[in-house]
């Protein structure tokens, strides 16, 4: 992975394995506008929650660490997938930076609901992250864990409103429809496919994008990197993919919050 972009001092990386994170980007932008945004997707090796959890670490590593040598003042990884692998290793080896995850928002759904499917990457719900995540939330609620196999691939293929993910969507969520009050999205992708989730299960949807932005706003105060620029912020879009930059545009700016 080479990054092209060589100054982005001043600026916070956000990091996915391709389109999902701009979902957690526009957020993040919403909420504050004057910073300046550099978004990088490794599309060249999406999806990420098929891989190893070694080969995810070491590419999340390598993208946060290339960022950071070009200068960016703090991290956020918009992948549940990398967060759950890697997050922990991140923050050893750059104690010093602010480095934000994001996890499935299953606590804002235990508030109201008992029956709370999880649609993750099947690596995101392997992984410990996830269990102590259940462990802690969810002691009193039925909460069903289902991977979104072959959706994240799927999108980065371009399908985002189309008969290929009707079919995907409906293999996975089908079973749950009448038994499920609540779903969550807990792979930064699905929230690019809201719409067609929903057509098919009908539920509250919680993911966790806004939480991310809210924590991202907290540990720049925290570490006193706020802007100070009265003036809106840059958003640059970058891809170990040339050719996925368009997708992440168009995901980005069609994405409604
Ligand atoms: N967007 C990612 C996530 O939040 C990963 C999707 C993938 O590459 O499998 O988990």
């Amino acid at each position: 992975m080479l990054m092209k972009t060589k100054n982005i001092k001043d600026y916070i990386g956000v990091f996915d394995s391709g389109a999902g994170g701009t979902t957690v980007l526009k957020e993040c932008v919403k909420l504050l506008p004057n910073e300046n945004f550099y978004y990088y997707g490794d599309s060249k090796h999406a999806p990420y929650g098929e891989k190893s959890t070694k080969e995810i670490q070491d590419r999340t590593m390598e993208a946060i660490n290339q960022m950071l040598n070009h200068g960016a003042k703090a991290i956020v990884v918009a992948c549940n997938t990398a967060t759950s692998a890697a997050i922990w290793l991140a923050r050893d080896v750059f104690p010093d930076v602010p480095i934000i995850g994001v996890e499935p928002a299953l606590k804002p759904a235990t508030a109201d609901h008992k029956n709370i499917v999880v649609l993750a990457t099947e690596k995101t719900l392997a992984l410990d992250k996830f269990h102590e995540l259940a462990k802690e939330y969810a002691k009193d609620v039925n909460v069903y864990p289902v991977a979104g196999e072959g959706l994240a691939g799927a999108i980065e293929e371009g399908h985002l409103d189309d008969e290929v993910i009707q079919n995907l969507l409906h293999k996975c969520l089908d079973q749950y429809v009448g038994k499920a009050d609540a779903i969550v999205l807990g792979c930064t992708h699905y929230p690019i496919i809201k719409d067609q989730i929903l057509k098919i299960l009908d539920v509250d949807c919680y993911d966790g994008g806004e939480g991310t932005a809210r924590q991202l706003k907290r540990k720049l105060e925290e570490n006193g990197l706020l802007t100070k620029s009265e003036e809106k912020g840059n958003v640059l879009f970058e891809s170990s993919l040339d050719e996925a930059v368009d997708l992440y545009k168009k995901v980005y700016d069609a994405y409604n919050i």
